[in-house]
């Protein structure tokens, strides 16, 4: 399926963050979260958040995505869809952390990279741009 086809149709990409919600490993805060990220070849990248006794080694479900393509050699991608919530239900929108979004930051155009946020009845969308005004990307370190 071609990223076109996902982006028309973004319940595709929600439950596959769904399904990988279900994988979470979150026995200190029981919020699970999954985040499904689509590159611009069509192929998506799931992953959930990891948590650890020590608190800060814990990774969030949208980076774990993000390690997942890169790490396999993709990177550049068009969207992602992110749903959580406490035990796996879903109350409302989970929207992405700050270290989250400066990662996003680092390999998504802010102004086509979309974001859903699934919710209760289905989605919002918004741009990286909308959830990161005035951000620190890797273009203000050209030029040095
Ligand atoms: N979490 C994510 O997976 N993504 C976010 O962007 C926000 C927070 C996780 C981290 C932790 O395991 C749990 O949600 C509660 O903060």
């Amino acid at each position: 399926m071609t990223a076109q086809t996902v982006l028309q149709t973004p319940t595709l990409l929600i439950d596959r963050a769904k399904e990988a919600m279900q994988k979470a490993y979150a026995p200190y805060s029981h919020h699970y979260v999954g985040a499904a990220l689509l590159s611009e070849d069509g192929r998506i990248w799931t992953g959930c958040n990891i948590e650890n006794a020590a608190y800060s080694p814990s990774i969030c479900a949208e980076r774990t995505a993000i390690a997942k393509a890169v790490s396999e050699g993709a990177r550049s991608f068009a969207a992602i869809a992110i749903v959580g919530g406490r035990e796996g239900h879903i109350t409302g929108s989970f929207p992405p952390c700050g270290v989250c979004r400066q990662v996003m930051a680092e390999f998504c155009c802010p102004d086509t990279f979309l974001v859903f946020l699934g919710t209760p009845t289905g989605f919002e969308t918004h741009t990286l741009r909308e959830l990161l005004p005035s951000g620190f990307f890797p273009s203000a370190l050209q030029g040095d």
